[in-house]
C-alpha cells in the first residue's frame, strides 16, 4: 500500500532484459520486411527524450503550445466532470502540460496521486522527483514500462480516475492497433473513471508538414537518434549521417510519416542479431507515423473501444483537440 501513502514516492520498473528483446523483435521483424519500419517507441532514450523536449519548443511544432491552451482553459472543468484524485499519465515524457491539471485537482482538494508511465526510464524518475517536490502531499508512484504492455501494473486508484494520453501520441499506432489498444486502456479506468486523450487535427498539409521538418533540423535529429539507438544496443554499424530526415503527409490516410532515406547503398551489419541488411540508395526507413483526426473519427475509435465522449475541447483555430471520455 506504500504508492497510496501521502507523499511517498516509488517508481516500479516494469523493462528487464526481455526489454531489449523487444528492440531486437523489432529490429529483427522491421528491417527485414519489403517497407522497412521501426516502432517510434525507440525513438526515446535519454537523448531521444531531450530531443523531444527540444522539438515542443519549436515554432513550427504548434501542437504543445496548443494543448496547454486548450489544458489551461479547460482543467477545471475536466476536475469538475470526473472528480479524479488520481491523474494516470502514459508517455508522460517529462509532463510539462501535466501541471495544468494537478493545478486544476489540487485547486478542486481532489488531488491524492500522480502516476507517470513512460518506457524513458530517466524522465520518470526525474519527473517523479520534480512534481513530488513541487506538490506538497501528493503521491508518485512512477511506472517505467511500455504502455502496451504494463498496464495491468498501475496500482489500485485511491479515487477516481483519470488517465491522460496528450501529445497526440496516439496517433503513432495504426488505425487497428489504435482501437485495440483504446480497449485495454478504457478496462484500466476503474468504476466512474475517465480518459483524456490529446489529438491532433486534420487541417492543412504545410501546416503538418513543417512541424515534422523544422527548418533547425532538430526534428531530423530526433528521428535519426532511433539509429543511434541501435548502433548502441544491438551492436550494429549505421552510418547514420548518411541517412536523411523526410516528412511527408499522407492525404488519403490522413497521417504524417517520419522516414530515413538512405543517401546511397549501404550495408548494415547488426552484430547482436547476427544479421545483415542492405538499404538500396534512396531506399526509406518509416520510424513513425502520426494520425490526424476529426471529431468522427474520434466518436468512431472511442466507440469502437467501447468509450463514449463527453467533450471534445479545441482551441479557436481547431489545430488540436482534447477528448474526455468514459466508459459506456
Ligand atoms: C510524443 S511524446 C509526448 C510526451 C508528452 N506526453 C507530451 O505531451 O509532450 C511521447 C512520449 O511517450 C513515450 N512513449 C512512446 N512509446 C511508448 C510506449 N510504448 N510505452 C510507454 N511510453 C512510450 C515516449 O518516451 C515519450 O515520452
Amino acid at each position: 500500500m506504500e504508492p497510496s501513502l501521502r507523499g511517498a514516492v516509488v517508481v516500479r520498473s516494469y523493462l528487464g532484459p526481455n526489454d531489449e528483446r523487444s528492440l531486437a523483435d523489432d529490429v529483427l521483424d522491421g528491417l527485414t520486411r519489403p517497407l522497412k519500419e521501426l516502432p517510434p517507441k525507440h525513438l526515446y532514450d535519454a537523448r531521444g527524450s531531450e530531443l523531444f523536449d527540444a522539438i515542443c519548443e519549436l515554432p513550427e511544432y504548434y501542437q504543445t503550445r496548443t494543448e496547454r491552451l486548450i489544458l489551461e482553459t479547460f482543467a477545471d472543468d475536466v476536475v469538475a466532470r470526473t472528480g479524479a484524485a488520481e491523474l494516470v499519465e502514459l508517455g508522460s515524457g517529462s509532463a510539462t502540460k501535466t501541471r495544468v491539471l494537478l493545478d486544476a485537482m489540487a485547486g478542486a482538494g481532489t488531488l491524492e496521486r500522480y502516476v507517470p508511465v513512460d518506457v524513458s526510464e530517466s524522465t520518470v524518475h526525474a519527473v517523479a522527483e520534480m512534481l513530488s517536490e513541487e506538490y506538497a502531499g501528493l503521491s508518485v508512484h512512477g511506472v517505467v514500462g511500455d504502455f502496451e504492455r504494463h498496464l495491468s501494473h498501475l496500482p489500485a486508484p485511491p479515487g477516481p480516475r483519470l488517465v491522460a494520453f496528450l501529445g497526440g501520441t496516439i496517433g503513432n499506432f495504426p488505425p487497428g492497433s489504435r482501437r485495440r489498444f483504446l480497449r485495454g486502456l478504457a478496462k484500466v479506468l476503474g468504476d466512474g473513471g475517465h480518459v483524456l486523450l490529446g489529438t491532433d487535427l486534420v487541417k492543412d498539409p504545410r501546416v503538418i508538414e513543417a512541424a515534422y521538418d523544422d527548418g533547425a533540423g532538430v526534428t531530423a535529429e530526433f528521428n535519426r537518434n532511433v539509429l543511434h539507438v541501435v548502433n548502441r544496443e544491438l551492436g550494429a554499424d549505421f552510418d547514420v549521417d548518411a541517412f536523411e530526415h523526410v516528412a511527408f503527409y499522407d492525404r488519403r490516410r490522413e497521417w504524417i510519416e517520419m522516414r530515413l532515406r538512405a543517401l546511397d547503398v549501404q550495408h548494415v551489419r547488426v552484430e547482436a542479431l547476427d544479421l545483415d541488411v542492405d538499404f538500396a540508395a534512396r531506399e526509406e526507413l518509416r520510424t513513425e507515423i502520426s494520425a490526424k483526426f476529426t471529431r468522427e473519427r474520434l466518436e468512431g475509435d472511442l466507440a469502437a473501444a467501447g468509450l463514449a465522449l463527453v467533450e471534445l475541447y479545441t482551441d479557436p483555430d481547431e489545430l488540436f483537440a482534447v477528448s474526455l471520455a468514459r466508459r459506456r
